[in-house]
């Protein structure tokens, strides 16, 4: 088996977590600056520098050109363009991008901008944040602004990054930037808010740009019972409307899942259901493993956590599972009228050791993506619709919460030089953009 031959293949990164340079060129600050600044995070780094992508991100293209990528999906700071998240618009910020989109294009890159990963500007959040439909207009009027003067070379537009993590783990639980612990209803709320705002943004990109592709990400995992007990059953189906169904239903088919048609009933107004769907031209899906739930009175919806019964795991204790991949796609096909879509994001954290050369053997994480991978190709084989692959992620990276700790790239980073280094997986992804194939590994 083999790839089709316009399949694209890329990475995936986010401002957030490479650009540094958070107070540079009339950058405002984000949640995710006050959320490291009141200790949030695990190991008390913060991304003030992270992997200084700001200042070299050429190198960054021309890592990601010599690797045989033919795309790129890279986020937007919100806060560099609208540095108080409306109102003036910062010429510097959206200068940055303009830079950074002509030099994947002279390096032969499809550029695909992402205009939310999570960096939301502050005056926003202390306004309610995405619990609060007042967000749909500034966002809309950011995607209007960073589009008009992009989309003449950007194609490829992606609204939100995982609104689904966003919400559960930012407003829910509050592990996440803006640390809000609201629950089930902040949760959904949250949901529905993005839900509406991408859209909208979609309408107001369209109509300036009708030739461009318009499309959202979402982290989709298959949600499994944690035993056979027919109450693990309903609360594994209960996640699966919270955690995939009211992003994917909402968009693509203009309704509220059924099983949250109640939940939801304060939050959705009449009418939102036709303004939540929109003919989106690519899907962008992220895959790590699947979600094993079990039925626990208590906590939201519920559920909670139960153990995947796997012998394979990865630095940010994640089971693999590369079934799970193979099931998403098929999902699509199934229930999603088979609709467009590419892996936006998938790849593992593991403890990387550089040998007494500085060179990185991470054999755990090219078996990772070589398994991924046939999930992918099987699915391919099986008509799903699957158009590229994006592996997270171009570079090791702030992890969130996790900080500095938790390595996902194909090219590490020594933080205190900030020197690249392309590990085996680079050199393993490389192959495969390069033949179309997956090559044999040991
Ligand atoms: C996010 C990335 C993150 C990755 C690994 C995804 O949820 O989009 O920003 O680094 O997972 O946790």
């Amino acid at each position: 088996m083999s790839f089709p031959k316009d399949f694209f293949w890329g990475a995936s990164t986010s401002s957030y977590q490479i650009e540094g340079a958070l107070d540079v060129d009339g950058r405002g600050p984000c949640i995710w600056d006050t959320f490291a600044a009141q200790g949030r995070i695990n190991d008390g780094t913060n991304a003030s520098v992270a992997c200084d992508h700001y200042h070299r991100w050429p190198e960054d293209v021309a890592l990601l050109k010599a690797a045989g990528f033919g795309a790129y999906r890279f986020s937007i700071a919100w806060p560099r363009i609208l540095p108080t998240g409306t109102g003036a618009v910062n010429a510097k910020g959206l200068d940055f991008y303009d830079r950074l989109v002509d030099g994947l294009l002279a390096a032969g890159i499809r550029p695909m901008a992402c205009l939310y990963h999570w960096d939301l500007p502050q005056p926003l959040e202390d306004a309610g944040g995405w619990q609060t439909r007042a967000i749909v207009g500034p966002f809309a009027d950011y995607a209007r602004i960073v589009s008009e003067r992009l989309a003449d070379r950007v194609k490829d537009w992606v609204m939100l990054n995982e609104p689904n993590i966003v919400a559960i783990f930012g407003y829910g639980f509050g592990e996440h930037a803006p640390g809000k612990v609201l629950g089930a209803q902040g949760m959904l709320a949250a949901l529905h808010h993005q839900n509406l705002a991408q859209a909208e943004a979609m309408r107001a990109i369209k109509a300036q740009h009708p030739d461009v592709r318009l499309g959202t990400v979402t982290n989709v995992q298959p949600c499994l019972p944690d035993s056979t007990d027919p109450k693990d059953i309903a609360a594994a189906e209960r996640w699966d409307a919270v955690w995939n169904r009211v992003t994917l239903d909402g968009l693509l088919k203009g309704r509220v899942p059924t099983l949250l048609a109640e939940s939801m009933t304060n939050i959705v107004k009449t009418g939102d259901e036709k303004l939540i769907h929109f003919p989106i031209d690519l899907l962008g899906l992220n895959y790590y493993s699947p979600n094993t739930m079990k039925h626990e009175p208590g906590r939201p919806f519920d559920v909670g956590w139960g153990t995947p019964k796997v012998d394979r795991w990865t630095d940010m204790a994640w089971p693999v599972q590369p079934d799970g991949l193979y099931d998403l796609l098929t999902s699509i096909k199934r229930d999603y009228n088979n609709q467009a879509c590419y892996i936006a994001e998938n790849g593992a954290a593991y403890v990387d050791q550089p040998d007494a050369n500085g060179a990185i053997h991470d054999a755990d994480r090219v078996r990772y993506f070589a398994d991924h991978l046939r999930s992918v190709e099987r699915a391919v084989a099986d008509g799903c619709n699957v158009k590229g692959y994006l592996c997270w992620s171009l570079l090791d990276n702030f992890e969130w919460a996790f900080g500095l700790t938790k390595r996902f790239g194909i090219v590490r980073v020594d933080y205190d030089t900030l020197k690249r280094t392309p590990k085996d997986s680079y050199r393993f992804l490389s192959e495969v953009a390069k033949t179309g194939k997956i090559p044999a590994i040991l």
